[in-house]
């Protein structure tokens, strides 16, 4: 099975820290996901200061394992590479940062997707704190770790789901 099968959010994690030659291959991963037009709007911060996962872990909700995790990717979208009217770029921002998941198994990581774009406060809170210009838009943070939580599979596949050649209404199972 691949990583695309195992993967699964994870959300507690160890003290131990990540390799930077791990980090890197997971922003390889992150900058080789496609891209409308092959615009590549994306940029990135990585985050290890604790002090920094403290404040981010405060800026959502659902974000407070940003605190114990011990690397953040911080996922943003610069508008200036943006092609076609700014039309593909939110897409672009989902493979890429699924990418990062997918590589974070291979890495016998364990990764978790926090969303921020499109929700404006979290948005304008974490564009405050790095002072960020108005043309880069936060867009996720893949919080990250090693944990003895392991990527696990679980079936999700729902035949009645697919429509071979158009649509057919089904009953659910
Ligand atoms: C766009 C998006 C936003 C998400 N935001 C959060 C989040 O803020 N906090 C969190 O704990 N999980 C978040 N998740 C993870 C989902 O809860 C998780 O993927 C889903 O429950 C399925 O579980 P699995 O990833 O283990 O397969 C997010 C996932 C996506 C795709």
């Amino acid at each position: 099975m691949n990583s695309i099968f195992t993967r699964r959010s994870i959300r507690r994690f160890e003290e131990r820290s990540v390799e930077p030659e791990k980090i890197e291959r997971l922003l390889r991963a992150a900058m080789q996901a496609p891209s409308g037009k092959n615009a590549q709007p994306w940029e990135f911060i990585v985050v290890q200061d604790a002090e920094k996962r403290l404040a981010i872990s405060k800026m959502s909700e659902y974000a407070g394992m940003c605190r114990y995790a011990p690397c953040l990717i911080i996922t943003l979208a610069n508008m200036d590479y943006n092609t076609d009217n700014g039309i593909w770029w939110v897409q672009d921002m989902a493979a890429c940062t699924q990418n990062i998941l997918l590589q974070a198994v291979e890495e016998g990581l364990g990764a978790v997707w926090l969303g921020f774009y499109p929700i404006q406060s979290r948005i304008e809170t974490m564009r405050k704190y790095f002072n960020l210009p108005e043309n880069i838009v936060p867009y996720s943070i893949v919080a990250l770790g090693y944990s003895e939580r392991k990527n696990e599979f679980i079936d999700r596949y729902k035949p009645e789901r697919v429509h071979f050649e158009g649509w057919t209404k089904q009953d659910k199972q």
